[in-house]
């Protein structure tokens, strides 16, 4: 019997760091050099099989611009999973990603599986981020860390993988 379960996923991060492209690279299989940068937030739904079971992503893609911030509350309660985002190239939007972070586990569910994503991982020579730092922040606070790029599609498939597979477990 394969059930589908839903699960709202909702990703939160600085301005440009790719959180729609991740997620147009998901659900379309595309990538686009002039993504717009968002206003509120976007909705989109995809189903994942995995072995007998299917997950059912709720997705809601938020507005990095610091104006919106007020509106994440909204997303990220009740949601049984989340993608914080920075660039890998910008040291500011990583500071930025540790902030939402905080936030989550003290606003949001306890149970909410978080995965940290150093987006833009394409971009090896202009990199500020590395990936030792970020992953020794990931288990210091309990999140899942993947690098990956919108652009190559590194890492996205697998970073929903892994995410649906821990929210089944849950
Ligand atoms: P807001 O909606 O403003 O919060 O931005 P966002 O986080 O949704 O970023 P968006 O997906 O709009 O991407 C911003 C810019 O970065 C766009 O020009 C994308 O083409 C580019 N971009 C996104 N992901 C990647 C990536 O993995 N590699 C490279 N090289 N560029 C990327
Ligand atoms: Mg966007």
């Amino acid at each position: 019997e394969n059930k589908v379960k839903n699960a709202k996923l909702v990703l939160l991060g600085d301005v440009a760091t790719g959180k729609s492209s991740i997620v147009l690279r998901f659900v379309k299989g595309q990538f686009v050099e002039f993504q717009e940068s968002t206003i509120g937030a976007a909705f989109f739904s995809q189903t994942l099989a995995l072995n007998d079971e299917t997950v059912k992503f709720e997705i809601w893609d938020t507005a990095g611009q610091e104006r919106y911030h007020s509106l994440a509350p909204m997303y990220y309660r009740g949601a049984a999973a989340a993608i914080i985002v920075y660039d890998i190239t910008n040291p500011a939007t990583f500071t930025r990603a540790k902030k939402w972070v905080q936030e989550l586990q003290s606003q949001g569910n306890a149970n909410t599986v978080m995965a940290l994503a150093g987006n833009k991982a394409d971009l090896v020579e202009a990199r500020k981020v590395t990936a030792e730092e970020a992953q020794a922040y990931a288990v210091e606070n309990g999140l899942f860390f993947m690098e990956t790029s919108a652009k190559t599609a590194i890492n996205v498939n697998e970073i929903f993988c892994e995410i649906a597979k821990r929210f089944l477990q849950a």
